[in-house]
């Protein structure tokens, strides 16, 4: 028997003046798009922005619905979209945040699971590793490298290519 441990580095930045200018551009784009999210139901809006290898950016928002599953994150619509669109190019970073209509939110917005297997996938699909910085309303701002941070031993493609034995 052995144990693993998986260790990942976050690093916090005190306000966007601190990041480097990519990001903090990236970030106004996500904030930006949190204005045209569509959360009637949550009343919690999320903005996502995308980077992507060509220098295009792609940006998308919550997307709810009256059947509750049939909505989709912001993170989701944001690479889906730019997968639509430029589906050869490879995907640097993405910038989270949101905005909630009841209470001020004052951590990092942090990606749901599902988004994380998406952005995992993304990742691997041009072996290019996302950096991923998240943002609140208010607080500190954090940037990690890579999925394996936020979602160690994830389920990837070659999962499927295993010979039978
Ligand atoms: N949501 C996102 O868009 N991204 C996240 O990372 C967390 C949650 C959305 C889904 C739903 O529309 C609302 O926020 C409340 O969960």
């Amino acid at each position: 028997m052995k144990k693993i441990n998986h260790s990942f580095i976050v690093t916090e930045f005190e306000s966007r003046e601190e990041l480097e200018s990519e990001d903090n551009l990236l970030l106004q784009k996500a904030i930006e798009a949190v204005d045209n999210a569509y959360a009637p139901y949550s009343a919690f809006y999320v903005g996502a922005a995308v980077l992507l290898e060509n220098g295009k950016i792609v940006t998308g928002n919550n997307q709810e619905n009256a059947a509750y599953p049939s909505g989709l994150c912001a993170e989701r619509v944001a690479l889906f979209f730019a997968s639509s669109i430029y589906p050869d190019v490879a995907v640097k970073a993405i910038a989270i945040t949101a905005k909630a209509e009841n209470f001020t939110i004052k951590e990092p917005v942090a990606p749901c699971g599902a988004c994380r297997q998406v952005m995992a996938e993304t990742e691997n699909r041009f072996d290019n590793k996302l950096r991923v910085i998240m943002m609140g309303e208010e607080g500190v701002i954090q940037v990690v490298e890579g999925m394996e941070s936020l979602l160690p031993s994830a389920f990837h493609s070659e999962e499927l290519k295993k010979e039978k034995r």
